[in-house]
């Protein structure tokens, strides 16, 4: 595996690769991560005879955190993660520094609009996914990848990038990865690392929220009654309850994430995120 630092290194590296498989990750890496770099890599081995990469990159893109996130905070552990992507089959690393990726300051940037990136995440983090785009465009210039793999956990990100490849005609097809979960439930984030013992053993109960939440939306949608308001603000009260503060917890269709105002029979996705202590954590399940 090759470990490079700055564009021209990873296009040298790259050049004459008959396909490229590309996770972009901020590091810090669990085995949600390394989900997606098999799973990239399973697509080198059947699309390209020979001569296929898979590319993970690695930068903590300050663009997408607001000044009061936690940028600095983020761990940053390159050597292990490193070590981790070349045990998972990852052929080389971007790991560029800030000045490598913005020279200058960005000025120009990707804005999604209104209707995917003001709802949800875009509502509590304003600015998050014009950072995330314009990182993502940035970096598949840089890359030129045949595809990339991103997680669901993320799945309002997921569903942004495929817009934003789909409207600007990008050459990329973009794979979704299963949310990997901790043994009681939680699925896996960097920001876990953030809570204490006891918020630890507390953070399942998002999911368990969630779980109920998509319970409640399948069986009225089958049985006709479904009142979605009602639900989404007992599944609120019921984590307010515990000492969390929701920022959302939700019942969307998972085309566009538009809400839901009755009995569903299309796709639907529950989506959360809460604040526990200082953690904030995000959670997803389709229904
Ligand atoms: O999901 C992430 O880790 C980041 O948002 C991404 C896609 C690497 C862009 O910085």
């Amino acid at each position: 595996m090759q470990v490079v630092h700055n564009i021209a290194d990873l296009q040298a590296v790259l050049a004459g690769a008959s396909l490229r498989a590309f996770v972009p990750t901020m590091g810090n890496l669990h085995q949600g991560h390394l989900d997606l770099i098999q799973m990239a890599r399973q697509q080198v081995d059947a699309r390209a005879k020979s001569g296929g990469k898979t590319v993970a990159s690695i930068f903590v893109n300050r663009l997408q955190f607001a000044p009061h996130e936690d940028f600095d905070a983020y761990p940053r552990t390159l050597e292990n993660d490193c070590a981790l992507l070349e045990a998972n089959g990852c052929d080389v690393v971007f790991a560029p520094a800030e000045k490598d990726l913005y020279p200058e300051p960005q000025v120009f940037k990707v804005h999604p609009p209104t209707e995917v990136a003001d709802i949800l995440e875009g509502e509590f983090r304003p600015g998050f996914f014009v950072g995330v785009s314009t990182v993502v465009h940035k970096l598949f210039n840089i890359v030129q990848p045949n595809l990339a793999v991103f997680g669901k956990k993320d799945y309002q990100q997921l569903m942004v990038i495929r817009r934003m490849v789909t409207q600007m005609a990008l050459p990329i097809d973009i794979l979704g990865g299963e949310t990997r979960r901790a043994a009681d439930g939680l699925a896996l984030s960097s920001r876990n690392g953030y809570l204490s013992e006891s918020e630890r053993l507390e953070a399942v109960q998002l999911s368990w929220a969630l779980k109920t939440l998509a319970a409640a939306a399948r069986e009225g949608s089958a049985n006709g009654h479904l009142d979605v308001p009602a639900l989404e603000a007992a599944a609120m009260q019921s984590l307010k309850e515990r000492g969390w503060q929701p920022d959302y917890l939700t019942v969307r269709l998972q085309h566009d994430l538009s809400p839901i105002n009755g009995p569903c029979q299309q796709p639907m996705v529950v989506l959360g995120a809460a604040k526990l202590g200082k953690t904030r954590l995000i959670d997803n399940l389709e229904v």
